[in-house]
């Protein structure tokens, strides 16, 4: 069994989706805990469904590294084999990476090389792009540069806002996440050779 944590910083659906998908025994993964940077609204998904939080935020340390080395110990208490970025809206410094990767990974609203960073929806509809979608990758220590597990696209309706198109890209994202943490689980995909 896969054990997992997971990290977010706001609604939680992506989240919402794991904790449903593990609940089956045959998907072959487990969250052990919920980890946020804030008191994030999402966090009331894991204790629907019994599992930990932790909330580790920022403001109380000094420096990102400081903060980084209490949210990796919160995190490592669980020992997971796997930690999962699901709308985590801090940049990680290399001694939380290092620590991790490739045992973690995040998902983003875009089909990265393209569109990195914070505002990759609004950015793709600044662009006039067409089409745009969602990439789960591996988190090294550039911002959405690790190595690319699974992408999908969709492509950009016309006058559409920025909500409504994250909201239909989060509907494929949700999809993919369970897809690929399923895949992490049954050993089909293989974090340490996609890292190389
Ligand atoms: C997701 O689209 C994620 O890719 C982005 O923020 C969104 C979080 O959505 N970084 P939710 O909190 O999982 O609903």
């Amino acid at each position: 069994m896969l054990s997992v944590v997971v990290l977010i910083s706001g609604s939680g659906s992506n989240l919402r989706a794991l904790l449903e998908a593990t609940e089956n025994p045959l998907f072959g993964a487990k969250i052990l805990a919920v980890g946020a940077d804030n008191p994030a609204d999402g966090l009331a998904h894991a204790e629907h469904f019994g599992v930990p939080t932790f909330v580790v935020s920022p403001t109380a340390f000094a420096s990102r590294e400081q903060w980084a080395e209490v949210l990796l110990a919160n995190v490592q208490h669980f020992k997971p084999d796997l930690v999962v970025l699901a709308g985590f809206m801090r940049i990680l410094p290399q001694n939380f990476v290092s620590a991790l990767s490739p045992n973690l990974i995040n998902t983003h609203p875009s089909l990265l090389p393209n569109f990195p960073g914070s505002h990759a929806v609004r950015d793709a509809l600044a662009a006039g792009a067409t089409t745009t979608g969602v990439t789960v990758h591996i988190v090294d220590e550039g911002v959405d540069t690790g190595p690319h597990i699974r992408q999908a696209a969709l492509d950009i309706l016309p006058d559409e806002t920025e909500s409504e198109l994250h909201e239909r890209i989060k509907v494929i994202e949700r999809q993919q996440l369970i897809e690929v943490v399923r895949d992490i689980a049954q050993k089909k995909i293989h974090l340490t050779q996609l890292s190389r």
